[in-house]
């Protein structure tokens, strides 16, 4: 089974795969940081990338597509969540041109003005790299890590406001079509995502575990 997450940046799709993995077990490809840790890499395609990146761009398909296939090769016949993948129509041939496993697609709905506060206020643990929100998701204590106890913290180089910006109409021109063409094949279920973590997470586990069963 293929569980496929798909929304707009900062809708809240790394949060509830991260949450689904630990209590379900369930791998979690997040294309965004296969791409990130190829990006830090001190050689040309490595500057390449994160140029793209920072600017808010997409990357090219072909190389995502390569990423993914060698992935899922790896993973089997396991269950994953692809997190942020795809985010093109022509992704989402290739995911199912190659990858004959069944699709449930949780599309996560929310407007675009909490999505600005959600980029712009994110921070997670450099350690365990859980995410925190300096608005809606805070620290429990002080400047401490609330899983691992670390007190250094890392904010994403493409959640400024200027690279939001582009990585929302990157979203809005390339990845929406997607929400048609899950509608027309019967697999798309529709997540709020606009209410709390443990309410997302309620909705999101009751489909994971009705299509495990
Ligand atoms: P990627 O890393 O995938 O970023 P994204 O899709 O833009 O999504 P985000 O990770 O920013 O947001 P999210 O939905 O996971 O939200 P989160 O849970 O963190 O991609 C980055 C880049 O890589 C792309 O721009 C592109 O260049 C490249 N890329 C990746 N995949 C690609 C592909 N397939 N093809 C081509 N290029 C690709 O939550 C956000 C914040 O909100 C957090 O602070 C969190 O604490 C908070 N929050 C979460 N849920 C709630 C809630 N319910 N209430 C209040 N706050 C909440």
């Amino acid at each position: 089974m293929i569980f496929i997450f798909l929304g707009p940046p900062g809708s809240g799709k790394g949060t509830q795969a991260a949450l689904i993995a630990k209590n379900y077990g369930i791998n979690t490809l997040s294309t965004g940081d296969v791409l990130r840790a190829k990006a830090a890499e001190d050689t040309e395609p490595g500057r390449q990338l994160r140029q793209i990146m920072q600017s808010g761009y997409l990357v090219p398909g072909q190389l995502v597509n390569q990423l993914v296939a060698e992935a899922l090769s790896e993973l089997g016949s396991k269950d994953i969540i692809l997190d942020g993948y795809p985010r093109t129509i022509e992704q989402a041939h290739f995911l199912a041109q190659n990858v004959p496993f069944e699709q449930l697609v949780l599309y996560f709905d929310i407007q675009d003005d909490l999505l600005i506060k959600r980029l712009t206020g994110r921070f997670s643990c450099a350690h365990c790299k859980k995410i925190y929100n300096e608005h809606f998701a805070k620290l429990k204590h002080d400047n401490t890590c609330d899983i691992c106890g670390s007190k250094e913290f890392v904010r994403r180089e493409d959640d400024n406001p200027e690279t939001v910006t582009n990585r929302l109409t990157q979203y809005r021109s390339e990845t929406a079509a997607l929400i048609k063409y899950y509608t027309e094949q019967n697999v798309l279920h529709h997540v709020d995502a606009e209410v709390s973590v443990d309410d997302i997470y309620a909705k999101v586990s009751k489909l994971v575990k009705n299509s495990l069963t």
